[in-house]
């Protein structure tokens, strides 16, 4: 605390991994949700932010300009909010070969069946009309991210509680080969859980996301702002602004808690909300100056990361290099235990 990191306490720091699929740009959900622990985990953790653009081209294959441009879009995303590129290791999946052949030898002990019923898999194969047809790729990319986990042999992965499954089987597998081998050479890493916080869309649906079109994007400006604040779900059986109001599920309320910071302000707010003596406009005018105010800097961030955007990709691609080595000594280790390392003597 305060002091120099030693040589030694550098060592000892943990390592975390977490990702994100390339299919679109970071909104706040995102945000409150992952982004701002990521800025807090880089000083305390050894940091690894995956872009998973492989597993994004599963369900985007024939969209690959889609997956190119998201990328973009992420790294700014993620300079925006301040992850450093210099303090956590933001690499691309393509780029470390080594994630798709740890996934080969891992496969060997992961049944279809296992998979078929993994909760997060089900809902998604549901959710894409896919379950009568389901393309391989797609089908495998849970193993495929056990095999992004465990190609750092990360210690801990902050999720949230629909990927938890994933970690479920990532310790199963590691454990399984381990045992098969006798040997040691795969983590079994913890899930962080309760870093997240669900931000739900403008709309009052639970879930905020581009497809559900409920979404307000780090990206937007303070004009769109403004109109997604004002066309904000609140209660709609309150008819006047003299009409007592409900709180519970209004979605103005809800962001008044996430962004604004002057506590007194949301309690007399909604005090006066449900005695119908403040009307939405003025709970919705405060909440844009809330919010903008957490997302003016971001914005601003954001479009300087705009004009080093290539830059941003190379140091991406540096840290695909740095991966790739890591992950390589890893495979050497699975190769040897599966006897077929021949240049191990
Ligand atoms: N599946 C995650 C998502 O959809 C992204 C991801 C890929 C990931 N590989 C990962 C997350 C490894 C954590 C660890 O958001």
């Amino acid at each position: 605390m305060g002091s120099i990191p030693t040589p030694a306490t550098m060592m000892e720091k943990k390592r975390i991994l977490t990702g994100d699929r390339p299919t679109g740009k970071l909104h706040i959900g995102h945000l409150m949700g992952s982004l701002l622990n990521r800025v807090k985990l880089q000083d305390e953790y050894e940091q690894f932010v995956l872009v998973a653009n492989v597993q994004a081209l599963t369900d985007n294959f024939d969209n690959p300009g889609k997956v190119r441009e998201s990328i973009y879009e992420l790294l700014c995303d993620y300079y925006a909010v301040g992850i450093d590129f210099e303090k956590t290791t933001v690499f691309i999946q393509s780029e470390v070969k080594q994630i798709h052949e740890i996934f080969v030898y891992l496969s060997n002990f992961v049944t279809i069946q296992q998979i078929g019923h993994n909760p997060t898999i089900k809902t998604e194969l549901a959710q894409k009309g896919m379950e009568q047809s389901t393309p391989l790729g797609f089908f495998m990319y849970p193993v495929h991210q056990v095999a992004d986990i465990l190609s750092v042999n990360a210690d801990l992965v902050p999720v949230g509680k629909d990927q938890l499954p994933m970690i479920e089987s990532t310790r199963d597998l590691a454990r399984k080969f381990n045992t098969t081998y006798d040997v040691e050479v795969l983590h079994e890493p913890e899930a962080l859980v309760g870093v997240e916080k669900n931000v739900p869309g403008i709309d009052g649906n639970e879930k905020m996301g581009k497809s559900l079109n409920n979404a307000i994007y780090l990206a937007d400006d303070e004009k769109i702002l403004r109109e997604k604040v004002f066309k904000v779900y609140t209660d709609p059986n309150r008819i006047r602004a003299t009409d007592p109001g409900t709180v519970e599920g209004n979605i103005a309320f809800a962001y008044h808690d996430l962004f604004n910071s002057n506590r007194e302000e949301v309690l007399s707010l909604k005090e006066k909300y449900r005695k119908g003596t403040v009307g939405d406009v003025e709970v919705k005018e405060k909440l844009f100056i809330a919010m903008n105010s957490v997302l003016a800097p971001i914005r601003e961030k954001r479009m300087e990361a705009e004009k080093i955007k290539e830059e941003l990709m190379s140091k991406a691609l540096e840290g695909s290099k740095k991966v790739s080595n890591e992950a390589e000594k890893i495979v050497n280790k699975m190769k040897s235990a599966m006897k077929i390392n021949f240049y191990e003597k």
